[in-house]
């Protein structure tokens, strides 16, 4: 029989991204194009730039991944078209959406809208063919802290999440305040390789409260506080990176340990941008109460085949949509 084709499209932020997969995991091509080096000169990504950017790349990628992916003349092979519907950007997710609504009609193709949390979570799919639910997920990137409980696909229960900043954010803010460049999480990542972690104590977000929950505008302003200290004077950046380094990460695994004592679900994903984390990767894996599943770098950070992944498990449950088909900027998983 036919192998069954995923087309995916992701866009809901600032990386534009096309996915062919075969089945649940076998990537048939990927393409992706970042707008870091467009977005760095402000310090964060402009929206307005970010959606005219996905609408001049969207086009190109598409015609590489069906092309590579061995589909270029006969598009009507294709199964399915998935596509991030949110949350994200707006304008960013319109033009993943309309382009995907434009390719299923055309091509007489069924559509799915998947949402973009949902799609971190199967970065662990492609990556673990042993992985099935339950299990719990940390999905951190830059604009979600939470930890989920999977009983299945599809079955999702929010433990906690974040007050107020996400902690992806919270790199790329104290990244700002300390001058290194956008995005803050690899430049913070690997200047705290080189410092010391005890350098300067900061406190330990929500560490003393019972609840599976975070907050990282505190933790944001210590490290404020703490620059203080230096005016004039020369900052110890790499120190100051592993400082912070260690109580943001210290957060995470405090509530991680008290989802799993609560619910006695002993394997943990780890999802989202700032799963490429080299000391969250390092501590994660060391994890004795739990197992932890891992997924490579480059299926951390926002990218289609995540979508298609999760595009074939939806269609797979029953899940359709239509050409009636909206991005939600604020679904929730
Ligand atoms: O999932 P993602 O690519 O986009 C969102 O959906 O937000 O995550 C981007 C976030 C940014 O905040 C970025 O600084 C962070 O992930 N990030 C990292 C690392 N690589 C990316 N944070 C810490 N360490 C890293 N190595
Ligand atoms: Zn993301």
């Amino acid at each position: 029989s036919r192998p069954f084709l995923t087309l995916a499209i992701e866009s809901s932020c600032d990386d534009t991204s096309v996915a062919l997969l075969e089945g649940s995991r076998r990537v048939r091509a990927t393409a992706l194009a970042s707008q870091i080096a467009l977005h760095a000169p402000w310090g964060g990504v402009i929206p307005e730039t970010a959606s005219r950017e996905h609408l001049r790349t969207l086009i190109p990628l598409l015609r590489e991944v069906l092309r590579r992916g061995g589909v270029a003349n006969a598009p009507r092979e294709l199964s399915l078209v998935a596509v991030t519907a949110g949350p994200g950007l707006m304008g960013s997710l319109l033009v993943g959406v309309m382009a995907a609504k434009a390719l299923a009609q055309a091509w007489e193709l069924p559509i799915v809208g998947i949402n973009h949390l949902e799609g971190h979570l199967f970065a662990n799919v492609v990556a673990h063919d042993d992985l099935v639910p339950p299990f719990l997920a940390l999905i951190v990137s830059g604009g979600h802290t939470e930890i989920v409980h999977v009983r299945a696909f599809g079955d999702y229960r929010l433990l906690g999440m974040t007050r107020d900043d996400a902690v992806g954010e919270a790199y790329d803010k104290v990244a700002k305040l300390l001058g290194l460049p956008y995005p803050g999480g690899p430049a913070i990542d690997d200047l705290a390789r080189k410092g010391n972690p005890k350098a300067f104590p900061l406190p330990v977000p929500m560490k003393d409260s019972d609840a599976v929950e975070f907050s990282y505008s505190g933790l944001k302003t210590a490290v404020l506080w703490l620059l203080r200290r230096f005016e004039g004077a020369e900052i110890p950046l790499e120190d100051i990176c592993a400082s912070f380094q260690e109580a943001a990460l210290a957060a995470l695994m405090a509530k991680v340990r008290l989802a799993v004592a609560r619910t006695g679900v002993r394997s943990v994903v780890l999802s989202g941008g700032v799963a490429a984390n080299s000391s969250l990767r390092e501590r994660m894996a060391a994890a004795r109460q739990w197992k932890s599943y891992i997924p490579p770098r480059d299926l951390c950070t926002d990218n289609a085949v995540m979508i298609a992944a999760a595009g074939y498990n939806n269609w797979k449950r029953g899940v359709r949509s239509d050409l009636t088909l909206t991005p939600d900027p604020s679904w929730p998983l």
